[in-house]
């Protein structure tokens, strides 16, 4: 059974070459393949993430190795969306054509995508396209963040780069867990920052985060920039610093982090961990019932139209972001 009559061809954005966003297009392309454990998504909102401008630019470079050396191998590009289900996959049954759903898959800055009917959440009617598309990755990334760290009440915790799409939802959702949130951005967003709950907000090119006499219980290192054996030591005994951004260039910076953060933690008081999100179905959930409860709003920088791709990648690209950018696809008419 299908939703409405659906085309032969749909428009998709695409970039071939690794590089600005100057390189993408939007273009006809075939429909996705519907495999049987996959539903047909009609896409209203998509969600922009550093992951995007990673896979766009081909930085760091070892994204290449498993993305495509000369060219990126795979032209589509964008992840995390919002939409309507318009056609089911032969052994999907959990959801049905018309459903309001949000979830990731490769290629969402398209007409249509064709993700894994398991990995859907339903979206209620009183949260916005946009909204819902502006949580997936941003949002799982936090909540589990969090989790790690064992973020719990009372607990005192440092965002180092509580401004972005991550930085914005973790301040919230420790927030929602009864922590004491001190958060870094520039100047220009201390009053958004604070604004989503954050006791304390820190300029970080004025203040120093880690330059406290009552060591933090646990720190999220969004910016990645964080000196990992000072934060590991700002950290009471037994507290997590979880390293998300990183920091150290675009050849050896992520590989260097990853060697290193074993011997980061001899000796310090807390630990320093590696973290890498998932956004498994049981977290979107537990997402949006925050954001159903007014716990969790991501906040929505601007919404760009599908024409103004570009654009939007261009202000994902320049790492300043403010919350979420998010492209708009199909209307609701
Ligand atoms: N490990 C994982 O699984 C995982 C998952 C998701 C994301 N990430 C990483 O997490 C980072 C953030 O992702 P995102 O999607 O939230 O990106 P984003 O939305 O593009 O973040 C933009 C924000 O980063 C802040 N920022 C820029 N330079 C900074 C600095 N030197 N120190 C502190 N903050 C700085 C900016 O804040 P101001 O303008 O206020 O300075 C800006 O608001 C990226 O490095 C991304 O690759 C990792």
């Amino acid at each position: 059974m299908t939703y409405e009559t659906l085309p032969d061809q749909m428009r998709a954005a695409l970039a071939y070459q690794w590089g600005s966003p100057e390189n993408i297009s939007i273009e006809s392309s075939p429909m996705p393949t519907l495999e049987p454990d996959r539903v047909l998504v009609k896409v209203m909102a998509v969600g922009l993430n550093a992951a995007d401008k990673h896979l766009l630019l081909g930085t760091p470079y070892i994204v290449r190795l498993q993305h495509g050396l000369r060219r990126r191998k795979d032209q589509r590009i964008g992840h995390d969306f919002a939409g309507i289900v318009v056609q089911m996959g032969e052994e999907c049954s959990r959801l049905a054509v018309g459903d309001a759903v949000f979830g990731v898959d490769t290629g969402a800055v398209a007409e249509y995508v064709a993700p894994r009917e398991k990995n859907l959440c339903l979206k209620p009617a009183a949260i916005s396209w946009e909204h819902a598309a502006a949580i997936p990755i941003s949002g799982c990334t936090a909540f589990q963040a969090l989790d790690k760290a064992g973020v719990a009440p009372g607990m005192h915790v440092l965002i180092h780069g509580g401004s972005g799409g991550v930085g914005t939802a973790a301040v919230q959702l420790a927030k929602a867990r009864g922590g004491t949130v001190t958060a870094t951005c520039s100047a220009a967003n201390r009053d958004l920052v604070a604004s989503l709950g954050a006791d304390t907000v820190l300029d970080y090119r004025a203040r120093d985060p880690l330059a406290v006499t009552h060591p933090y219980d646990a720190i999220l290192d969004v910016g990645g920039n964080l000196k990992n054996r000072r934060a590991a030591n700002s950290l009471v005994p037994g507290g997590s610093m979880i390293k998300i951004g990183y920091s150290g260039g675009n050849w050896l910076g992520p590989i260097v982090q990853l060697g290193t953060h074993y011997a980061v933690n001899i000796g310090t008081a807390g630990t320093m961990h590696m973290f890498l999100a998932s956004t498994p179905l049981d977290v979107l959930e537990q997402l949006i019932a925050l954001v159903s409860e007014g716990k969790f709003i991501p906040p929505v920088e601007r919404v760009y139209p599908f024409e103004q791709t570009q654009e939007a990648y261009t202000r994902l690209v320049s790492g300043r972001t403010v919350g979420k950018s998010v492209i708009r696809i199909g209307s609701d008419t």
